[in-house]
Parts: C-alpha cells; sequence; structure tokens
C-alpha cells in the first residue's frame, strides 16, 4: 500500500490557504482506488453518477443506499489516505432532517468516509445543519444538480442569467452559514465561481466545468479516461483513453483464444509423472466419470 500521509479537513484548509487546488476525481470500485491513492489524489467521490458510469442508468435516480454503500467501502478499502466523501443518492436526504442524518451516518460509520456530498440549496440548508450539527463534515452541490435534472431543463449551464447566478451566489452563503465545509459547482460560469471563491469564508470551493478559479477541480473519473460509452462533456479533459488501451486488449485476448495461442505453458500448472500414473491406475475400469 502506498506510504502517502491520510489527507485530513486541516490539510485540505492548508492547500487552500498556500494556494495549492485541491484534486478530487470520482471513483466507484477497488482497483481504481488503490490508483488513485497511488497518484495522490487528494479527495474521492464516490458519486451516485455511478448510476450512470458502472450500472448503466440514464440518469442518477435509480441510486440505492445499499448501491452506494457497497461501492464507497470498497474504495474505503483501496483507497485508505484520501477524503473519501459519500455522495447521498436521491431521496436519502431529501425528505427530512432526520433521513438526511441517519444515512449520512451510514456513509460515515459503513463505508470509512470522512464527508458527505447533498445537492440543492437554500431549500437544503436544515439538511446540512443536521448533518453538521451531528459532527459530520458536509459538502453542498450548487449549479447542475443531476438529481433535478428534468426540473433543470437538462444537463446544462446553470447561472448564466444574473438572476439564476445571484440565487446560486445566495444558496452558496445559505449552505456555508449552515455549516457546509465545502461547495461544490458544477457548470457554472467561470466568473461566478471566481465570485462565490472571493467570498467564501472559511469555505472551500470546488469546481467542475467551472472554470480555474475554485479552489479545487473535481473530474468524473471515466470522462478523464474516456471509459464512458455514450457521451464524453466538454467540460472533461481526457488525461489518458484507457477506453482504446481496454479495447486493443480485448480483441487480442479473442485473437488469441480463437486461435489457440492462448493459454501457453507459462499460462497453466501440471502434474507430476507418478502423481498422473498413480490418476490412471485408479480411473482404469471406473466408468463412473464417463
Ligand atoms: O455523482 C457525481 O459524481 C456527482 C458529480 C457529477 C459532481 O455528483
Amino acid at each position: 500500500m502506498s506510504e502517502r500521509k491520510k489527507m485530513t479537513l486541516p490539510g485540505l484548509y492548508a492547500k487552500v490557504a498556500e494556494g495549492t487546488p485541491i484534486t478530487w476525481l470520482t471513483c466507484y470500485d477497488y482497483p481504481t482506488a488503490y490508483l488513485q491513492d497511488q497518484a495522490g489524489v487528494d479527495m474521492i467521490l464516490v458519486g451516485d453518477s455511478l448510476g450512470m458510469t458502472m450500472l448503466g442508468f440514464d440518469s442518477t435516480l435509480p441510486v440505492t443506499m445499499e448501491d452506494m454503500v457497497r461501492h464507497t467501502a470498497a474504495v474505503r478499502r483501496g483507497a485508505p489516505n484520501v477524503w473519501l466523501v459519500g455522495d447521498m443518492p436521491y431521496m436519502t436526504y431529501q425528505p427530512s432532517v432526520e433521513t438526511a442524518i441517519r444515512h449520512a451516518g451510514r456513509f460515515m460509520a459503513e463505508c470509512g468516509c470522512d464527508a458527505v456530498k447533498l445537492e440543492g440549496g437554500v431549500e437544503m440548508a436544515d439538511r446540512v445543519a443536521g448533518i453538521a450539527r451531528a459532527g459530520i463534515p458536509v459538502i453542498g452541490h450548487l449549479g447542475l444538480t443531476p438529481q433535478s435534472v428534468s426540473a433543470l431543463g437538462g444537463f446544462k449551464l446553470q447561472g448564466k442569467g444574473a438572476a439564476q447566478a445571484k440565487k446560486i451566489v445566495d444558496d452558496a452563503k445559505a449552505l456555508q452559514e449552515a455549516g457546509a465545509f465545502c461547495i461544490l459547482l458544477e457548470l457554472v460560469p467561470d466568473r461566478l465561481c471566481q465570485i462565490i471563491t472571493e467570498r467564501a469564508q472559511h469555505c472551500i470551493i470546488m469546481g467542475l466545468g467551472s472554470g480555474p478559479h475554485a479552489h479545487g477541480q473535481l473530474l468524473i473519473y471515466h470522462d478523464a479516461f474516456a471509459l464512458y460509452p455514450k457521451f464524453k462533456p466538454r467540460m472533461a479533459k481526457v488525461f489518458a483513453d484507457a477506453g482504446a488501451v481496454i479495447r486493443e486488449g480485448l480483441n487480442g485476448y479473442v485473437k488469441e483464444v480463437t486461435a489457440k495461442t492462448f493459454p501457453t505453458q507459462e499460462n497453466w500448472f501440471g502434474m507430476p509423472d507418478a502423481e498422473f500414473a498413480e490418476l490412471e491406475k485408479l480411473l482404469k475400469g471406473d466408468t463412473s466419470g464417463r
């Protein structure tokens, strides 16, 4: 396992204070978590985007708490040193403050999370306050909030007009006052992100597709490594085409098995001659296995 020191909340604030951007990626499984920890990624979000990236749904809405617990605990096993954030799935916090605290607690107790994230602004401020009062670090999520994609009219830029931008600024203030230690701004204009970052008070502002001014950047792992087959959003950069590498390997596997060039002797195990002779003796006259 890696030699890194475990990322902590003071560690994240220290990065903000020194002006070093925080790195944050989504992750949903053990081996990828291991690689991200090795690479020195600061934070991991086990997003409910796993409904799309891992389970093949068209939205995040079908994702359950059981899905999240299973994947988040696996990520923690692979990445013991990152600041691990569990994403609260649809209807695990919207119904009431009590529901929100109970489900946030499951992420901490069953998955080893460091924090949870939920979507929404002022209307979710009491949920944020309740979770924070329970001693659980909370991240708010504003701008494009995928659980409300139907109400927002699709996966598109939020806060382009002044009135909607003002509402996002107000929402960010309400979340901070409620006790959010961090806010994710997804797909808002760069200058709106800059204003919110400049006004933040002891609150870390993270951006996804929202320009360079936030305290750090989040990317969806499957977008950054070309692993999501349906589309690549403009806000994502492909850092390596893992999809192409895997596809080439798969083609090779199919070709070699079909051509009987795999497996070769180094891929199998033999049996000592004496044992094989004994086996033949034991099987002589035994027709039960035929
Ligand atoms: O579920 C997720 O990965 C997210 C990101 C889109 C921010 O919430």
